[in-house]
């Protein structure tokens, strides 16, 4: 018995050696460990073997066991090894890599970013509207006269039900008054909509940024240097402002700011409309809430708004503004 043990162990651990694929393996597996393999026939045997001598056998028999076992494993291991390395081995690492095309950001976005990071360190928040609005919010509640221009349907986009494309992003100020009380510090980055013929300093679409500061006592000094340090900081400390007293029926005193700085061309530039609150503005919104948190005995504020697209022609020397929008890669990858 004990030979036979022996000759079973070196049967089984060289036909081990030479197999190559799973198949093999398992077909192994069977032929030795199987539930009529070879070594439960051998242990079958046991019941012809002196009972003294049972101990000593079965020991053997076990060791033999764990010995195919282990064998078995062993070779799964390698076939394992076998196909990983078989896997690779038409890799080549010396070849260059496919790159991600990793693109870059717009320089409408890039302005937009630093633009909102500079507004809220003055503790600015950002605010959101809808793009399709209400008559109401875009100029009713701006204070606007029905006979405006603005609201002509040459100029503004109206819907079939009497909506609009809101066309400045002025109706955010009447959205955050309507919702939130007093006071609020915001910044309403945003599309707005004019029925202008496309050319190369006009689109349809274009991108404004807004901004409203209500609380009380806030006075046009705070309006000033707010803007100021805004565009310094955009622009750098030598930038020129100038703020040229002008006409909107929302705020007043209104006035347009011009701007002169080295990184826009060193070119004065008419670049936003601001404002003092027009007390008409609150008394709206009051009437609207059926409150008196924005009485405009009590609280004041300023309002400003900007273009951001002709800046971020005049700032990456952009000439033509539908460039903006054509999506073309050639132009994008610039940036
Ligand atoms: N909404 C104006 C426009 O689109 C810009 C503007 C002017 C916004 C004065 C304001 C403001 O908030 O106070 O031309």
């Amino acid at each position: 018995m004990e030979q036979q043990i022996e000759v079973l162990r070196s049967e089984a651990l060289a036909a081990l050696s030479t197999v190559a694929d799973r198949g093999s393996l398992e077909a192994a597996r069977v032929r030795f460990l199987g539930k009529s393999g070879a070594v439960t026939a051998l242990s079958e045997g046991m019941r012809h073997v002196a009972k003294e001598d049972r101990p000593k056998f079965g020991k053997l028999l076990n060791d033999l066991r764990l010995a195919v076992t282990s064998a078995l494993e062993s070779c799964e291991i390698r076939l394992l090894e076998e196909a990983d390395a078989a896997a690779v081995s038409a890799l080549d690492l010396t070849l260059p890599g496919t790159f991600p095309n990793a693109g870059t950001l717009h320089p409408l976005t890039q302005l937009m970013d630093r633009a909102v990071r500079c507004f809220r360190r003055m503790g600015f928040a950002i605010a959101d509207g809808p793009d399709i609005e209400t008559e109401w919010h875009c100029f009713d509640a701006l204070n606007t006269p029905a006979d405006h221009p603005a609201r002509n349907v040459k100029d503004t986009f109206y819907l079939p039900d009497g909506r609009l494309l809101r066309s400045h992003t002025s109706t955010v100020q009447i959205r955050v008054m309507e919702s939130v009380p007093p006071p609020v510090r915001i910044i309403a980055p945003g599309s707005a909509y004019r029925r202008d013929e496309v050319d190369a300093t006009h689109l349809a679409q274009f991108t404004q940024m807004e901004g409203l500061y209500v609380a009380e006592n806030v006075s046009l000094a705070d309006l000033k240097g707010t803007l100021e340090f805004f565009f310094r900081e955009l622009f750098g400390p030598g930038t020129d402002l100038q703020f040229r007293p002008h006409f909107f029926p929302f705020t007043e005193p209104s006035y347009e700011i011009d701007i002169r700085a080295e990184a826009l061309g060193n070119q004065w530039m008419e670049l936003a409309g601001c404002g003092m609150v027009d007390p008409a503005v609150f008394e709206a919104i009051c009437e609207r809430r059926g409150d008196r948190v924005y009485d405009p005995e009590r609280v004041t504020g300023f309002a400003f708004g900007f273009g951001l697209d002709r800046l971020a022609m005049n700032l990456a020397r952009i000439p033509d503004i539908r460039m903006l929008v054509e999506n073309d890669l050639r132009f994008l990858k610039q940036f």
